[in-house]
């Protein structure tokens, strides 16, 4: 049955990166039985530009109605001043909550041809496959009130609320225990209990849900500034590390280093079964280098590998496709970020290659 992608290029290096996944759906399509529709619509600021909105409706009905949702990436300095609503972040977080994506997988896997390129010793990430699982649709990207106020004394307060409510905190754990499972089966939760309220019921939440439905994984609580801190000290420690939207946001694009570069990381938003998935790489539009040709398309390629396990019904090609970057990899292809130099789409033509083979 054919099923559907949105693709959602998006600002920056959105476009460069997203560009080599529609080429590897098109060699799956041709040629290993993928039957994959794919749409596309701006999204960002450059759906802002266009239309006025980060995310216009007709884009989050489509993205509601396709069985995955494809985002390259977005933002940039052209739309800092915009008001919040109207901010190209604003459009993702909106995306976000719409499709009810409230698990963010991002694994942070270090390839062994890339165990030199990170600022790691080889031996502290040689081998090194964590799974994060980021808590994606609340806490203090969303909790209300939040503002800037005018106070009488002539100065201003700014303000966000972190919040969570026993069956967020539950859903997103419940994610991060089945995960283990199928992995070390062990769960390290990063939360700041010593200082927050939130992280005081988070522990609580998490604790009480391993006892009554996961007595069989190990749970770990871990305050996230140490977490932050073991990360790069011993990062082989973690297996699957579950922590809130802002503590998740901070430590994987930390976790990404242990991986040789951010340009490596794909991520996978999922919420209930059967609805569709949200797949992006963690790294930004990277307005340095958009339009160069420079971009690391790799984390935008196993963002698809992971659509194809999470939602497409296809984990044969996803193992595939990550083979193919495997071996794109031990065969010398390094973009820049990676410290080699080809483009975008020779790494592109680097993992066609090696599908083809
Ligand atoms: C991420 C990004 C986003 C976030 C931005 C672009 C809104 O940093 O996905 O990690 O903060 O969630
Ligand atoms: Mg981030």
């Amino acid at each position: 049955m054919t099923k559907k992608l949105l693709l959602l290029p998006g600002d920056g290096i959105g476009p460069e990166v997203t560009a080599q996944v529609s080429r590897v759906v098109s060699w799956l399509n041709d040629n290993a039985g993928l039957d994959l529709q794919v749409e596309t619509r701006d999204f960002g600021g450059t759906a802002y530009d266009k239309f006025g909105s980060p995310l216009p409706d007709e884009t989050r009905d489509l993205a509601l109605s396709c069985d995955a949702v494809l985002m390259g990436a977005v933002g940039g300095p052209q739309w800092a001043k915009n008001r919040r609503a109207l901010r190209p972040e604003a459009g993702l977080l909106g995306l976000r909550k719409a499709m009810d994506v409230y698990a963010n997988l991002r694994p942070a896997l270090c390839f062994d041809a890339l165990a030199d390129a990170s600022t790691l010793r080889r031996d502290v990430v040689a081998g090194l496959d964590i799974m994060i699982v980021r808590e994606l649709t609340g806490g203090v990207y969303f909790g209300e009130p939040r503002g800037i106020d005018d106070l009488p004394d002539g100065q201003r307060r700014g303000y966000d609320t972190q919040v969570y409510t026993t069956s967020e905190i539950e859903r997103v754990c419940r994610v991060a225990f089945l995960l283990a499972r199928g992995r070390k089966n062990k769960v390290i939760s990063a939360e700041k209990s010593n200082v927050m309220e939130s992280g005081v019921l988070w522990r609580e939440v998490v604790t009480a849900l391993q006892q009554r439905e996961f007595p069989d994984v190990e749970l770990e609580h871990m305050l996230a500034d140490n977490a932050a801190m073991q990360l790069v000290k011993n990062p082989k420690q973690f297996d699957v590390l579950v922590t809130d939207n802002l503590f998740g946001d901070i430590l994987s694009d930390e976790a990404s280093m242990c991986t040789g570069s951010l340009g490596m990381l794909p991520s996978a938003a999922i919420g209930e079964a059967g609805k569709p998935g949200l797949y992006e790489p963690i790294h930004g539009s990277a307005p340095d280098i958009a339009g160069k040709g420079w971009a690391n398309p790799l984390a935008a390629i196993l963002s698809f590998e992971m659509a194809l396990r999470w939602s497409l019904d296809r984990a044969d090609l996803a193992d595939r496709l990550f083979a193919a970057v495997k071996t794109a990899l031990d065969s010398g292809a390094r973009t820049r970020d990676l410290g080699g130099s080809l483009s975008t789409t020779e790494m592109g033509d680097a993992v066609l290659k090696a599908l083809a083979a």
